[in-house]
């Protein structure tokens, strides 16, 4: 190799890799490693800091390895699942507790009396972000109420989300978060990137336990020289939604992609506009480079890959996801079956933590086949719910960018394009967000002057047309219309 190159850490809900990139935007190098899932309690979900750490520098060496060593690289890039909360000790950068997952619903009822006493207008209105326990703040203030040792740590406490905690590790001990995590923790004033001194005090969190916001592109520091046998300059850090809605060009105001992970992420940039909703959907900040802000609407999915997941290690119906693609085809259509995939509650627009999921619609005549459909049929319903919010806040689509591991399954694909009848595009590379994070590490490196100039690394994208007849897809959506008024009603 030349050319140095960009490395990207991309610390996930369900695992961990790490990724090479030419600066003309080719991706020669993966590593993975899987992260354990914990769930203590129903509704509980928790991962060890202490793992995610491990597997991350684990997969950084293979690829620095990979690479001919730490001075063939230029920068790291970072990105990762957001809202997760890790508490540790400054001393020592000891984990206090497990992380609470963005999944998580165990602040319900904090986030009810939150809503019962009418905060939820002045939240919305400062942090762009409605009342829901998947957010960081109540989190935060859970393990200080529950976690002996959080408690007692006083001024030693830190909290961040996962870039915050990877930055201190490879650091040793700088504690920072970019402006797009930070716009995911409730306490961030959306318009101008600060911690909010009412909001830190409303959630019960203290200010100085939370690191320094900063921008998304670097250059931030260096990692430690120890660690991956040289010191490597750390230049892009972002969430995983706003780097894969980055890493798919959806910059200009209007543009908007759709990535299908563990949950489904929706994000429309809005520009320089502050977004604010009036269809629950979030406002949040797509990035912000030289103090320069960019938002964004976005419209949150808890359940997507995670519901395939679940069908081949919970219900043992399928051996492998990939595998759903040929099943769906299968059967000429979903037999009457509708699945309401609220395994974590539902997200946006409904944003109920406390409803379950449900499959309605069996008879003798149902099928594997027909449930497995129902199930990727219940993602594209979702998403279709959320393509008519958008619309109402003035945001309509005209075509949808979809990516993420399950953007692979062409007939979700097609499947997407018919419901929504709209084109959906899918990049040749649906890895957009570990992309997204090499765009701004290599903004931050001085590879590039400008995002604008990183576009240079979107690749090319396949298209999908709408092809189903009104009446089939007005037929489906009322199945599914049916369900989730069922479903709403059936857990108050
Ligand atoms: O907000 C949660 C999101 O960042 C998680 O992303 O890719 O792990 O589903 P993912």
């Amino acid at each position: 190799m030349s050319e140095r190159h960009l490395l990207v850490l991309d610390a996930g809900t369900t695992s961990t890799r790490a990724m090479l990139y030419a600066p003309g935007g080719e991706r020669v190098a993966t590593a993975q490693a899987p992260l354990s899932q914990y769930y203590p309690r129903p509704g509980w979900v928790e991962h060890d800091a202490d793992e995610i750490w491990a597997r991350t520098l684990d997969c950084a060496r293979q690829i620095v390895d990979q690479a001919g060593g730490a001075d063939r690289i230029a920068a790291i890039g970072i990105t990762n699942q957001r809202e997760t909360v890790v508490a540790w000790d400054r001393r020592n950068g000891r984990p206090l507790a497990r992380a609470i997952v963005w999944q998580d619903r165990r602040t319900a009822s904090q986030c009810a009396q939150l809503r019962a006493s009418g905060h939820e207008p002045m939240i919305q209105q400062r942090t762009g972000l409605i009342v829901d326990p998947y957010f960081s703040a109540t989190k935060m203030r859970w393990l200080i109420d529950h976690v002996p040792q959080v408690a007692e740590a006083g001024r030693n406490l830190a909290f961040g989300t996962v870039e915050s905690w990877l930055m201190w590790k490879l650091t040793g001990g700088m504690h920072v978060s970019d402006a797009s995590n930070a716009s995911r923790t409730q306490l961030m004033a959306l318009a101008d990137a600060r911690w909010d001194a009412d909001l830190c005090a409303l959630f019960g969190v203290p200010q100085q336990a939370l690191a320094e916001i900063v921008d998304n592109a670097g250059p931030f520091g260096f990692s430690q020289k120890a660690l991956l046998g040289g010191a490597i300059a750390l230049c892009g850090l972002a969430g995983d939604q706003q780097a894969a809605t980055i890493g798919q060009g959806c910059l200009a105001s209007g543009a908007v992609k759709a990535t299908l992970g563990t949950g489904a992420f929706i994000l429309a940039s809005t520009g320089e506009a502050l977004p604010l909703s009036r269809n629950r959907l979030l406002g949040t900040l797509l990035c912000q480079i030289g103090g320069h802000r960019h938002y964004a609407l976005e419209g949150s999915i808890f359940v997507a890959g995670s519901l395939i997941q679940w069908l081949r290690d919970q219900l043992g119906l399928i051996a492998a996801a990939a595998d759903t693609d040929a099943i769906a085809r299968s059967v000429p259509d979903n037999g009457g079956v509708y699945l309401l995939p609220a395994l974590s509650g539902l997200g946006a627009p409904h944003w109920r933590p406390e409803v379950t999921g449900s499959i309605s619609g069996l008879t003798h005549g149902v099928g594997r086949a027909h449930v497995v459909r129902a199930a990727l049929e219940s993602i594209v319903h979702q998403v279709h719910d959320l393509a008519t919010a958008f619309a109402a806040d003035g945001v309509a689509w005209r075509i949808l960018r979809i990516d993420g591991g399950m953007s692979a399954n062409d007939w979700i694909a097609q499947d997407m394009a018919d419901m929504l009848a709209l084109p959906v595009e899918r990049p040749a590379d649906v890895e957009t967000t570990a992309r997204g994070a090499a765009m701004l590490a290599g903004v931050g490196a001085g590879m590039f002057a400008t995002l604008a100039e990183a576009m240079a690394m979107v690749p090319g994208r396949d298209r999908f047309d709408p092809a189903l007849p009104d009446e089939a897809r007005d037929r489906r959506l009322a199945g599914w219309h049916r369900l989730i008024a069922q479903g709403v009603r059936a857990d108050p």
